[in-house]
């Protein structure tokens, strides 16, 4: 613990760093109460906030009115600030190693703004230990100031989930941990004005950074033993949700479901906390195994595709495939880490022709990321059409919609099973 010489008055400004899905929430949110700068590299992202447009289609323009808030991309706009929270990517690599840069870098840019006084607040998802052991000493190193001394610092995980409008920033308890006795009480005052379930206030950062780490590795963990478990009961042609539907009447299962895990939370976490584990000399096996399943779930549906074709059509590189949906999960624009496109690239790779839609994805990022375009409207020719991404604009589509864009044998792949027992005309199989 560091000593206890700071007052930080109640009226101050907050700055954001980084306006993605936490950045904005956070923004929006502090500007009902609180005057707020939000930051971000981004300039044509700042441009449209400054224009009232959420670019992740979260917020309408009714959540910009009576708030007090300036979008910036200039850094130096944020002098000043009592409050600097941090909400900047930390994905992985390539080798699906930590890449930090993004925080180091916000790191840097607070250290240039800060003075004496002000708190620092880190929202990003990090490995325990990544706050105090990376953050914290090259925000000192480059600011000059002692931490616990000249400015307080903690770490509040955020809880949004995208998509989900009963999971809000608003309605979920907020877990806080702060350097001090004193940093923790204003960390939880702060949180107070915008969180109406209340505030957990974890003994130390480590345990904050640990807590959330662990809620999204729990359920990479059981979703990856679903998705073991459909293999299984697709080789003893076995529905998979019909079999947790009836082990779900009994009072402690778990209501788990097979399917394809992406974006930049569940399939990115995990690796935050293997990676500082082997660092401290051990080697996770479980994390690392629901990982593997998860990661290849993608190919093992490609197969299935593929096996289908083999028999279905005369020639494999003249077959069509319409896949629906390509952002990483229902109901969100957002398509980073889709694991659709595991699907896509593998049946691209043997010259098939393969169609995407998305009423939510964004053409030009699609195109951007993944290198394939979204079709207008789907033809009607279809050897197999995937429902990737259970959309709510795919709710009412039924087994004549289905049989109308396709071929007479083609397979109808509901990766989440949302349409099951419902489509008759054509051969259907979901995880
Ligand atoms: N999206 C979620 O549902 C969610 C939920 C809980 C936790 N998290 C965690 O919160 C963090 C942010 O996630 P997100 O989904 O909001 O990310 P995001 O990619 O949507 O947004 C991050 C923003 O930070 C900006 N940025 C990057 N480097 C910057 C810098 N140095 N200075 C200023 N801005 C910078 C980017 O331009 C981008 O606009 C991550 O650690 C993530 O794991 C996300």
């Amino acid at each position: 613990m560091h000593n206890n010489r700071i007052n930080i008055q109640s009226d101050e400004k907050v700055a954001i760093i980084g306006l993605g899905y936490v950045g904005i929430s956070l923004a929006l949110a502090f500007a009902k109460k609180k005057s707020v700068i939000g930051f971000d590299i981004q300039a044509n992202k700042v441009a449209m906030l400054q224009n009232h447009i959420d670019p992740n289609h979260e917020f309408d323009t009714n959540a910009f009115q009576n708030i007090d808030i300036q979008f910036s991309s200039n850094w130096m706009d944020m002098f000043g600030a009592a409050y600097y929270i941090v909400a900047v990517p930390t994905p992985v690599n390539g080798e699906r190693i930590p890449n930090l840069a993004p925080l180091l870098q916000a790191c840097k840019t607070i250290a240039a703004v800060m003075s004496k006084g002000c708190m620092v607040i880190f929202e990003s998802t990090v490995y325990p230990g990544c706050t105090e052991e990376d953050c914290i000493p090259l925000i000192e190193n480059e600011s000059g100031l002692k931490a616990g001394i000249d400015f307080l610092y903690g770490y509040s995980p955020e809880r949004i989930n995208p998509g989900d409008a009963q999971h809000t920033l608003e309605q979920v308890v907020k877990v806080v941990a702060g350097c001090n006795e004193i940093a923790e009480k204003k960390i939880a005052e702060l949180y107070s004005l915008i969180v109406k379930a209340g505030i957990h206030i974890a003994p130390n950062i480590k345990t904050a950074e640990a807590a959330k780490i662990i809620e999204n590795t729990q359920r990479d963990l059981n979703i990856g033993l679903m998705n073991e478990l459909s293999m299984i009961f697709d080789k003893m042609q076995l529905n998979t949700k019909a079999v947790l539907a009836a082990a779900a009447t009994k009072w402690n299962f778990m209501p788990f479901t097979p399917g394809l895990v992406g974006g930049h939370c569940i399939g990115v976490d995990p690796y935050y906390l293997t990676y500082k584990a082997a660092k401290l000399g051990y080697n996770s096996q479980i994390i690392t195994a629901a990982r593997m399943i998860n990661d290849g779930m993608g190919k093992y549906i490609a197969d299935k595709i593929i096996q289908h074709l083999i028999v279905a059509v005369d020639i494999i590189k003249n077959a069509k495939v319409l896949v629906m949906g390509a952002t990483f999960k229902e109901n969100v624009a957002d398509i980073r880490n889709a694991k659709i496109a595991d699907v896509v690239f593998a049946l691209k790779q043997l010259n098939i022709c393969v169609h995407v839609t998305d009423p939510r994805a964004d053409n030009a990022a699609l195109q951007k990321e993944y290198g394939y375009s979204l079709i207008t409207q789907p033809d009607k020719d279809y050897d197999v059409v995937v429902i990737a991404v259970p959309h709510k604009e795919y709710e009412n589509l039924d087994n004549n919609y289905f049989a109308s864009i396709t071929l007479p044998h083609a397979l109808i792949v509901d990766v989440k099973g949302v349409f099951i027992n419902q489509i008759h005309s054509r051969k259907y199989w979901s995880l």
